[in-house]
């Protein structure tokens, strides 16, 4: 079993999303699906109106709040880390954090940490990637599932979904279909992560066929 850590700020639609497949996994008896060994511990938000919290507690699931306003970055960040570990989590999910995290708590979770970005990174880091995107004038900009590392948007990719701009899109008809690649692209992201079917070679995420996965499959140890 592993212990996963949603991290959210807001609406938290990709939370739900995770949970869901999750759930999905486990009722339909798919054995092969490494989602049926997953289990959400902790949902912690920095936002105490964020409607993902209030989602995270109407499916029944641990949440707790942890506000920012008052404390430095460093004692934000170890406040939410006793908190995950407290929950023995061992594989962290943001789902729309909006916090930059502290090079100590990326640390504690050396390529445990997943986050997901609306473009397709590297192109449109940073803030209103949508909006970025459609400004640059791109035809094609899509979502990424990555690790986290030290640097903004920048960790080893894991998955990528593109989506086309269509010629009269405005930010909210964008965002909406990128959205809907999102929900499907963190399941799949952290189904594969959780088979333990990969290697990270270099800042490439490598795939391995499922003959060559550890038995029982568990989370890679940090190989970089
Ligand atoms: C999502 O579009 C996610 O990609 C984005 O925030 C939204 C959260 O939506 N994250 C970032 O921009 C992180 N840089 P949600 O709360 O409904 O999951």
């Amino acid at each position: 079993m592993t212990r996963i850590g949603i991290l959210l700020s807001g609406r938290g639609s990709n939370f739900v999303a995770i949970a869901e497949a999750i759930q999905r996994a486990n009722n339909e008896a798919d054995a092969t699906s490494a989602l049926r060994n997953a289990r959400i511990s902790i949902v912690i938000s920095n936002r105490a109106d964020a409607p993902g919290i209030a989602a995270a507690r109407s499916r029944g699931l641990p949440s707790a709040v942890i506000e920012a306003r008052g404390r430095t970055r460093a004692e934000h960040d170890a406040e939410i880390l006793t908190c995950l570990q407290e929950h023995q989590v061992e594989l962290i999910c943001l789902a729309g954090y909006m916090r930059l995290l502290s090079p100590a708590f990326v640390r504690a979770y050396p390529q445990r940490i997943l986050n997901i970005h609306p473009s397709l990174l590297p192109a449109f880091p940073g803030l209103d990637a949508q909006r970025q995107a459609l400004n640059y004038g791109v035809a094609i900009t899509g979502c990424t599932v990555h690790f986290v590392d030290e640097e903004l948007d920048h960790g080893v990719i894991v998955l990528q979904r593109a989506v086309p701009v269509l010629e009269n899109d405005e930010e909210t008809s964008l965002s909406a279909r990128i959205l809907e690649q999102e929900h499907r692209a963190y399941p799949e992201a952290l189904e594969r992560v959780l088979s333990g079917r990969y290697e990270i070679a270099g800042r490439r995420y490598v795939l391995r066929n499922r003959d060559e996965a550890s038995t029982p499959p568990e989370l890679k140890k940090c190989n970089s």
